[in-house]
């Protein structure tokens, strides 16, 4: 483990980094570079026109020591589907794993201990030419950041429940992890701690009475006894946390619902004490108790209960030791011998 002290998500980013380019025709090798020496143009349309999207997962070491990636696959699909939106090449899903095995292998002395935290990566895909006026990218930078951070702390969020701003209407680009979709959320973010609170909750854009995510985090509401979730309309990250987490709740045999929770439905089951715990999920924070949301009409207060506390270890064991039954911790060594063989397909 590298001296360096552990910082919280975020902070601490390594110079090493891959990066590969796209041609317009094809993808070429791809190599580990200092961050540093990558060329990024102003006058392209990533700075002007939000040409970018990206993911974000970590890696854990395991018991073993050895290092893991946690569901790379489902990331890496992810960015596909965000790429296919903005006329981005897609990366295949041998390079991304190549990437991010490669950059793993050169950063591990950074990789901290089981249950000390973990090395977040960034993949990040933009348009890398030159040139004005909107038209997809003619050349496109494909880069992996490195971030070693600590255990995500439990939180206890205040969450505001925004009136006015929107983040992603229906058809727009909610559902990708687009670049854009950060810029648009800022608004409300500083809205929202200018209130006192510490993030905001997105509702639905057309009638504001649904609930949407927050910042970037899925969310979650025990409402009567079944944990229950915004359905991925489109407007909304379909969050690999959130998935795993609903995996998880469907093993311990407990009820969920992917179905509309509007601010209504909460504050009637808040008044007739059928609201249980609320909690948002990410990969960068784990999960984090919502314990209060703002609105308009006064605050709505959530019940505090263990499910929080279990579902978080629960996130945890899954993510540094895995779980029976399902292959999402990916040993580095695994992805890296399997991108080159599908290389060499
Ligand atoms: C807007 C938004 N929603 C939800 C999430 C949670 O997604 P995941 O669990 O895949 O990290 C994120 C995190 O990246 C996000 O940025």
């Amino acid at each position: 483990m590298n001296s360096q002290t552990l910082q919280p998500f975020g902070q601490h980013l390594l110079s090493t980094v891959w990066h590969a380019e796209h041609d317009g025709q094809r993808w070429h090798a791809g190599r580990l570079a200092p961050r540093e020496a990558l060329p990024v143009t102003v006058a392209g349309g990533t700075v002007h026109y939000g040409l970018s999207v990206f993911e974000g997962l970590k890696a854990y070491r395991g018991a073993n020591g050895r290092p893991h990636l946690f569901r790379p696959r489902d990331h890496a699909r992810r960015l596909q589907q965000s790429a296919l939106r903005l006329a981005l090449p897609t990366v295949p899903e041998a390079l991304f794993l190549e990437a991010c095995a490669m950059l793993l292998a050169a950063v591990d002395d950074d990789l901290p201990p089981m249950g000390a935290g973990a090395i977040y990566l960034r993949p990040t895909l933009y348009a890398s030419d030159e040139g004005l006026g909107l038209r997809p990218g003619r050349r496109h930078g494909f880069t992996v950041i490195a971030n070693p951070c600590i255990d995500p702390p439990r939180k206890q969020l205040r969450l505001w429940a925004e009136p006015v701003m929107s983040r992603a209407a229906p058809g727009g680009l909610g559902g990708i992890k687009a670049a854009a979709n950060y810029a648009a959320g800022l608004g409300g973010l500083l809205a929202a701690r200018d209130r006192g609170y510490d993030d905001v909750l997105w509702l639905d854009a057309l009638t504001h009475t649904a609930l949407c995510e927050a910042g970037t985090m899925n969310v979650f509401a025990e409402l009567d006894g079944v944990l229950t979730t915004p359905p991925l309309d489109g407007t909304l990250l379909a969050g690999i946390t959130r998935d795993t987490v609903l995996a998880l709740a469907a093993q311990r045999g407990l009820a969920t619902a992917e179905a509309p929770i509007t601010l209504a439905a909460l504050r009637a089951a808040s008044a007739a004490g059928r609201l249980g715990a609320m909690f948002g999920t990410g990969t960068a924070c784990r999960l984090v108790e919502i314990v209060e949301i703002g609105t308009d009409q006064g605050p709505i207060v959530p019940t505090a209960g263990d499910t929080v506390e279990t579902f978080y270890q629960a996130l945890k064991q899954a993510q540094e030791a895995g779980d029976e039954g399902w292959n999402w911790p990916v040993p580095a060594s695994t992805v890296a011998t399997a991108a080159v063989e599908a290389a060499s397909a």
